[in-house]
């Protein structure tokens, strides 16, 4: 049996946490061969520690044989001890009257905390996948929050988009979703995204030749898939969590395991590549081997899709300065 891996999940005892954790300890993250140590944060407040005393009591009731021991929390330091892999999932949610700026601030506060934590305490290889939003920023905050770690470890969350986008391609094309290749959703997690598709591939045929619809791209698929969070809330009431917990898996599985030579996106600090400047936490496609991802380098890029990667590039670059103080 190999030795466990820690996985540490903030926010354990919330709507991601609860679709996220029974399906790490059932192996579906990181292979049916892997045990696994689950270590939960959640707030101090009694309610928060309460649901998440509940949560591990199920976590128990499912005798799942993979998972090796449970650790529930309200100190970062305890929860990222020796964390092989960390999903930052809890944030400060928007509340009534709440500027952006402000939300932006108040997530500030949790992210370089637990940056530093994570630089304390975790393994020097953690591998670092931020879901709370604002994902991008909130990744950018810990990374730098965290000198001593590799830079390059820090994500953030576009593959909910990146799902979200090969659906609705492969339904407007008329193929089967495991056919697809070679999509990517470049930017920030916020309706500025830009899903493209113009490289996508079903068995070998272009998708763009065999959509050939430029206004279905511009006017229905990208608004569509930058939405898709908001319409999801409008639905249901709640924002998309079992999707969500869903995409998280996807993006560790495919960054510890491999994509198989095909591309996935990930938020991950620039080099400098496609015009976006060092560092800026942007959606890029890269395909990942031997626990490694590497960019996909070298596309074209057409004057629709320079404006579209800057408009969502001036956003976080926005978000950057607003925080800037801060680190
Ligand atoms: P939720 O409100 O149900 O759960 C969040 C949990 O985090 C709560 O239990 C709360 O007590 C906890 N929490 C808050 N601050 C914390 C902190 N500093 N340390 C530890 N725990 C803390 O929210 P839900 O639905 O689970 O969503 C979580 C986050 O994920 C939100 O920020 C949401 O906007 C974001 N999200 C991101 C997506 C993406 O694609 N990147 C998709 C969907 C949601």
């Amino acid at each position: 049996m190999k030795s466990p891996v820690r996985v540490a999940v903030t926010g354990a005892a919330g709507q991601i946490g609860y679709s996220l954790l029974f399906r790490i300890a059932s192996g579906e993250m990181l292979g049916k061969d892997q045990p696994v140590i689950l270590q939960m944060l959640e707030l101090p407040m009694e309610k928060a520690q309460a649901a998440l005393k509940g949560v591990m009591m199920e976590l128990e009731d499912c005798a799942f044989p993979l998972l090796a021991g449970m650790v529930g929390t309200d100190d970062a330091e305890v929860a990222f001890k020796d964390a092989d892999i960390a999903l930052l999932v809890g944030a400060r949610p928007r509340g009534p009257g709440m500027e952006r700026k402000d939300l932006l601030l108040e997530n500030a506060k949790i992210f370089t905390a637990q940056g530093a934590a994570l630089n304390k305490v975790a393994s020097r290889d953690v591998k670092v996948l931020v879901v709370g939003n604002p994902a991008n920023t909130n990744a950018y905050i810990a990374m730098k929050s965290a000198p001593d770690l590799p830079a390059k470890n820090f994500t953030a969350m576009l593959r909910l988009d990146h799902n979200r986008a090969l659906s609705q391609l492969a339904s407007k094309a008329g193929v089967p979703i495991g056919d697809i290749r070679k999509l990517v959703v470049w930017g920030n997690h916020s309706p500025t995204m830009y899903p493209d598709y113009r490289f996508a591939t079903a068995n070998g045929e272009s998708l763009k030749d065999k959509v050939n619809d430029a206004d279905w791209n511009a006017n229905e698929f990208i608004p569509q898939v930058g939405k898709r969070g908001a319409a999801i809330i409008e639905a249901r009431g709640l924002s998309s969590a079992a999707s969500a917990a869903n995409a998280a898996i996807d993006h560790i599985r495919d960054w510890v395991l491999g994509s198989n030579g095909e591309w996935v996106t990930m938020g991950v600090p620039s080099d400098g590549s496609y015009g976006i400047p060092e560092g800026i936490i942007y959606g890029v496609p890269v395909i990942t081997e031997g626990g490694e991802y590497k960019r996909v380098e070298g596309l074209e890029i057409d004057a629709f899709s320079r404006e579209r990667m800057d408009r969502t590039l001036a956003e976080l670059e926005e978000e950057r300065e607003g925080v800037a103080h801060l680190l």
